[in-house]
């Protein structure tokens, strides 16, 4: 079911910038200007994390739209559809996708296909394998394709030129055929989703109008469930009446059945491949272009057409791609950077980052098959265990109105399923990764949001009743639902030998680590909420990590770094996994990823990794670990031996944690290193082929090799903040300061409808490779009054809008301040009351 490497590992991709992009982007914005960036979208590079397992989707999608239209090959990593390595063939065009997942390729529905030429209706090939074709290459060795934020084209090497943009539930889709095709057609393919999984199709043609309708239904891709989706196409020619089809027919593998108008009329008992072909009368002048308007639904074929003709009545491509970038830089736009001394390619990271942020979830809303609503309704939260950490603190920045839909969404499933999502995908549960990280997503919406709740029609009974069946039932499956509950108010840790019903018998130590912070984000809730009984009872659970702090146990070939997280039984005997455990030095070489052969109690980190992961008391943390300087030294040892893995979200906030020894400068100079290490920007090409042996570049190929950054925007959010030069603290208002990589960064909310600005005084640049430099902050001054500390900004700074001033120093000595309340807070000094 599970592919062996799970959702979350992420690789090192290369990628490429095609010659055109960087062309339209330079005439977008000129270097060095500190007006505002009027098209945001020009900075944006859809392609970063699209080969090498990156799965990041490129295609045209409005913000979070449901309809995500994009180009699929036949590369085994193609779980977004598309994968930029030209040896890789196209086999459709599809109107539905996620991005940056694992588990098996999911989505990828109703690929559309166009053809040139056929001996005959009856010899065309229709089967996905036999009319799949190669990319069209260009000189630098790049295929063929572009993409902008809602636009994606390409060039197939028959010539055919073909468009994409999207609406909220349906797709347009652009065909251009070469002026030498007399007669073109078109294939609609219902059964090929990524998976190849359909069952119980249904479809019927019109063969007057060329309509086709239909669905079936499909294997989800990270859980035992399925799914039924359903479309509707149409076809106009652009430009030309294209009339009614010359020839229609229904089409089982490479049998198209001329005249058939249902796929009842062709039943042959195997119906892996079905789909309808049609044949058009081409332009009278000039190449013939055929536009396809795809409508989707989760509901009916009906639907799909009712949401198509809603979306797209006009059919003006032209239209529909404006309307979708128009969007696109609007919510872009809020954040505003001034680009003077900044690399131009930094600034494209930066929105490229903040764009991906904004692919998933996906507003399914009126959509939902499972239940009437007139709540939101979102799908593909894939999983929220990657996206609490920085993906919901941005939308509270930049986009909390959707913040709140999405909100309201998570709340009505936990109403009509009990328990809230967790990573859920085309309407199916899907497995858990740490348990119910719902909790702290919603912590955060009601943390920084509950005085506009009301407003934004978020109810906060139903929130924090949502939050306490998460915390109190046990599920029927807690490895789809969320937690063990009853092992966890029984133990107040996971035990290592008690299954219950989930059944895998794993990953026990990193749930107690995500229930407590869970329990941490319900304390939060409860205290604003008044209800200080619930308040101090669930802190009082955040404080469950430390019954699987094992004093004793040190890292065999460095006994400093001493003290780890560890397996526990229900007798509460210390159990024994090696730290080194799932790390690059794991003398094993064992997996942590989800499978049933993982017994070792840890998730994609290492117990070291996990060792540092209590965001809700990292002072105690520091305590645990030797105090001050031993910390230091045991964040330093696990950056310079490696075991730190930025694509690994439980790693995220570690470069930042010297914010708590009060050395703040530590932190900026470790994440901009991170930054640095990962993220290579050089034009300089590639030296031949990279080590993925994918890729044969030229030596002038504008190129360059990123660490991908993307999981549903888990890992693009991630990178935005550190940008920005802060790193947030869900469910609590605070975020961890550093200096943004920009002269000044400003954020508008349209909530408070309020901008604040944070401005780096004597900004010279930033350093190459992250070391050094004048980036360290001395001084904070918020709307011209010194601020109480240089190590953090309370949301109160975000709320009426704030200028933000940082001073900064070659200094790398900076501290917090010299109060008593400039480290960042934790709960056992007292924080978060
Ligand atoms: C793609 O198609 C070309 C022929 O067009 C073929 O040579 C190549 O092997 C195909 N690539 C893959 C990965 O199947
Ligand atoms: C495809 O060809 C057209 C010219 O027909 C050109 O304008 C376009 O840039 C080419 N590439 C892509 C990816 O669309
Ligand atoms: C939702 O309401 C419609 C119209 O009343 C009905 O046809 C449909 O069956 C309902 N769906 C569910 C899942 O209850
Ligand atoms: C909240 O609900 C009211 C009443 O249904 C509606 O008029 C309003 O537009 C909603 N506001 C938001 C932000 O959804
Ligand atoms: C750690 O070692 C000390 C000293 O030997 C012992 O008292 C304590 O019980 C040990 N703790 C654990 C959790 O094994
Ligand atoms: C506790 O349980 C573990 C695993 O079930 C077992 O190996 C160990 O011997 C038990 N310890 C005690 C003291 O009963
Ligand atoms: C970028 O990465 C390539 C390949 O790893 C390397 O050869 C090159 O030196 C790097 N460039 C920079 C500026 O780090």
């Amino acid at each position: 079911m599970l592919t062996p490497k799970s959702c979350m590992k992420l690789l090192f991709i290369l990628l490429l910038e095609s010659e055109a992009l960087r062309a339209q982007t330079m005439a977008g914005n000129t270097p060095g200007a500190s007006r505002a960036i009027e098209d945001p979208a020009s900075l944006v590079l859809p392609f970063i994390g699209t080969t090498n397992g990156g799965h990041v989707f490129p295609g045209a999608t409005l913000p979070h739209g449901m309809a995500k239209v994009g180009m699929d090959t036949d590369s085994p990593g193609n779980h977004a559809g598309y994968d930029a390595d030209p040896q890789f063939n196209v086999t459709g065009f599809s109107q539905l996708h996620d991005s940056g997942t694992g588990g098996a390729v999911p989505l990828s529905n109703f690929k559309l296909w166009a053809l040139t030429t056929c001996t005959s209706f009856e010899k065309c090939p229709t089967s996905l394998d036999s009319r799949k074709l190669g990319r069209k290459i260009l000189p630098d060795g790049t295929p063929d394709d572009f993409a902008s934020p809602g636009y994606f084209s390409t060039n197939l090497s028959n010539d055919i030129r073909v468009e994409l943009t999207a609406a909220r539930r349906a797709a347009l889709h652009r065909y251009t055929f070469p002026s030498s095709v007399t007669l073109p057609r078109m294939v609609v393919d219902l059964t090929n989703d990524g998976q190849r999984s359909s069952r119980d199709q249904e479809m019927s043609l019109d063969p007057k109008t060329a309509r086709v309708q239909g669905g079936a239904t499909f294997t989800a891709s990270f859980g035992p469930g399925s799914y039924r989706a359903f479309t509707c196409v149409d076809f106009k020619g652009e430009g030309f009446e294209l009339g009614a089809p010359v020839e229609f027919g229904v089409w089982l593998a490479n049998s198209p059945v001329k005249g058939a108008t249902d796929l009842k009329q062709v039943y042959a008992g195997f119906r892996d491949e079905v789909g309808a072909l049609f044949a058009f009368k081409r332009a009278s002048e000039g190449p013939t272009r055929i536009l396809a308007r795809v409508g989707v639904s989760f509901i009916s074929s009906e639907q799909a057409c009712t949401n198509a003709e809603e979306d797209i009545p006009d059919f003006n491509f032209d239209r529909v791609h404006q309307a979708n970038r128009a969007e696109w830089n609007e919510l872009l736009g809020r954040i505003q950077v001034d680009t003077t001394g900044v690399s131009e390619d930094t600034v494209k990271l930066f929105y490229s980052s903040v764009y991906r942020s904004h692919i998933s979830p996906a507003d399914y809303s009126g959509e939902n098959p499972k239940w009437n609503s007139t709540e939101p309704y979102y799908d593909s939260y894939y999983c929220n265990w990657d996206t609490y950490r920085t993906l919901y603190p941005l939308l509270s920045l930049q986009d909390p109105a959707n913040f709140a839909r999405i909100v309201r969404a998570m709340i009505d499933i936990q109403k009509h399923e009990g328990w809230l999502p967790e990573c859920r995908g085309a309407t199916a549960q899907h497995w858990i990764q740490g348990g119910s990280n719902a909790d702290p997503i919603l912590g955060e919406f009601w943390v920084k949001f509950h005085e506009q709740a009301t407003a934004l029609n978020v109810s906060g009974d139903d929130l924090y009743n949502a939050l306490l069946a998460d915390a109190e039932s046990e599920p029927p499956n807690w490895n789809l639902q969320g937690r063990q509950a009853n092992a966890w108010k029984t133990f107040n840790y996971i035990p290592h030998d008690i299954v219950d019903s989930g059944g895998a018998n794993s990953k026990q130590v990193s749930r107690t680590l995500e229930h407590a912070f869970g329990d941490f984000a319900i304390s939060q809730v409860a205290k604003i909420r008044g209800n200080a009984e619930d308040g101090a009872k669930y802190a009082q659970r955040a404080g469950n990590y430390f019954n699987v702090w094992n004093p004793n146990v040190s890292v065999p070939d460095a006994p400093s770094v001493r003290g780890m997280m560890q397996p526990r039984s229900s007798n509460g005997t210390f159990d024994f996994t090696d730290p080194r455990h799932c790390s690059i030095h794991d003398p094993e070489k064992a997996t942590c990823f989800l499978n049933a052969a993982n017994l070792d109690g840890f998730y994609e980190g290492s117990p070291i990794i996990y060792s540092q992961y209590v965001p809700q008391d990292t002072a105690r943390l520091l305590d645990l670990q030797g105090g001050a300087q031993s910390f230091i030294n045991r964040l330093d040892f696990i950056f310079e031996q490696e075991y730190f893995e930025p694509t690994d979200e439980p790693s995220q906030q570690m470069p930042f944690m010297y914010h708590y020894a009060n050395r703040p400068g530590l932190s900026t100079q470790r994440s901009r290193q991170v930054i640095a290490q990962n993220f290579n920007t050089s034009v300089n090409g590639l030296p031949g082929n990279d080590d993925s042996g994918s890729y044969n570049l030229s030596s002038t190929a504008p190129s360059f090799v990123v660490l991908i950054l993307h999981l549903l925007g888990a890992m693009g959010s991630y990178a935005a903040f550190y940008l920005a030069g802060l790193y947030p603290l869900p469910a609590t208002r605070q975020f961890l300061l550093s200096s943004p990589y920009f002269p000044s960064i400003s954020f508008f909310n349209p909530v408070f409808n309020s901008t604040t600005t944070i401005k780096s005084i004597g900004f010279e640049g930033n350093p190459e490779d992250g070391t050094g430099g004048k980036v360290f902050v001395k001084n904070v001054r918020v709307n011209g009054k010194p601020y109480k500390t240089n190590c953090f900004l309370d949301w109160d700074v975000f709320i009426g809008g704030s200028t933000v001033e940082l001073t900064l120093t070659d200094d790398i000595g900076v501290t917090c301040g010299n109060g008593t309340d400039t480290l960042p807070p934790s709960l056992s000094t007292g924080g978060y009351n």
